[in-house]
């Protein structure tokens, strides 16, 4: 890192709560419905099957949401204005966010991220990249209650949340995690927002099941995941990547299907799996415009405008903070 980008970057470490693996892990599997939660997906491997997924033909949110707002970019740069705080919740390789720095010219960018390691190396390098922004990293866990180091008072905040993200969280949850970013942003703050829209189900089902056959390595990955960590003993070979849009609950529901009855031992611990028993391990919701805008309106945010790309595939939203009434 060079001198300026040392000067530039600062780093805040609000000790998020490690969840317990093991714990966790071996609570799902032996739930009468088992499940592993989708956060467990990203360890190293998964992290870059799920970059290999975004660049597969039949993936089409990633470079949809990319292309809506290079193609709005004026008008996002207009509506949101420049010189806003811009936090980005979960920000992860922040590489989405890259495509609104040079026209936005934050004041600061503050990328919010529940891993130590990844986040500082990340925000590092877009520092030395940006060579006039301010990075302000947080290591924090933004679905829990979370306080922002400091507050320019003057300034407006922005949170940036792209990918659909808010998708993976069943949508009474995701009014809780939008009333979180709100707690953010504070009163006239925004939420610039990526959300998959709902669509033909021959789409949905071919964007979870690609041909290479990256989606059923991410999901398994999770068996290989628990193996490596816990020791345990999953055969690979005897579960089936199983994803379907569920055209009632509007969502695709990711599942691991057991070829067989068979024994897993976990932690010393022995679990039973029925053939064709699954272990439900993500939902994705898709929304339509209108039921997006519902929900943001549940957890106190009204829509000022909606991206959506020529075929309708993916939206992005802008929304502003409802602020009270004045009694
Ligand atoms: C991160 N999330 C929005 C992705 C999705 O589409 O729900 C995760 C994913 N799962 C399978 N493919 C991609």
């Amino acid at each position: 890192m060079t001198e300026s980008s040392s000067q530039r970057y600062q780093f805040f470490d609000q000790h998020p709560e490690i969840t317990n693996f093991r714990a966790d892990i071996v609570q799902g599997l032996s739930a009468a419905e088992p499940y592993i939660s989708p956060k467990y997906f990203y360890d190293e491997t998964g992290s870059r099957l799920f970059e290999e997924i975004c660049n597969c033909e039949e993936y089409y949110p990633t470079r949809t949401e990319v292309s809506i707002i290079r193609h709005n970019i004026d008008d996002i740069v207009k509506i949101l204005g420049q010189d806003c705080l811009l936090i980005e919740p979960g920000s992860g390789d922040s590489y989405k966010v890259r495509l609104l720095l040079d026209a936005l010219r934050p004041i600061a960018y503050l990328p919010i991220d529940i891993s130590k390691r990844y986040l500082q190396g990340e925000a590092q390098k877009l520092a030395a990249e940006f060579t006039w922004l301010n990075v302000h990293a947080i290591c924090a866990d933004f679905t829990g209650k979370l306080e922002l180091p400091y507050h320019v008072e003057s300034t407006n905040k922005v949170a940036f949340f792209p990918g659909s993200t808010i998708g993976n969280f069943a949508p009474e949850q995701a009014v809780g995690v939008l009333e979180e970013i709100k707690m953010m942003v504070g009163e006239d703050g925004g939420l610039l927002i990526g959300v998959d829209l709902q669509k033909e189900s021959g789409i949905l089902n071919a964007a979870y099941n690609d041909k290479e056959g990256y989606t059923a390595q991410f999901n398994k990955n999770l068996l290989a995941r628990i193996n490596r960590e816990l020791g345990a003993d999953f055969n690979l070979d005897q579960f089936d990547h199983y994803a379907f849009y569920n055209e009632d609950e509007y969502r695709i529901e990711m599942h691991l299907e057991s070829k067989k009855d068979q024994q897993v031992v976990i932690d010393g611990q022995a679990l039973q799996f029925k053939n064709e028993q699954s272990i439900l391990t993500e939902y994705s919701h898709k929304y339509s415009i209108e039921s997006f805008q519902k929900l943001a309106r549940q957890a106190g945010f009204k829509s000022i405008k909606t991206w959506v790309d020529k075929d309708g595939l993916f939206s992005v939203h802008y929304l502003e903070v409802v602020v009270a009434e004045a009694l």
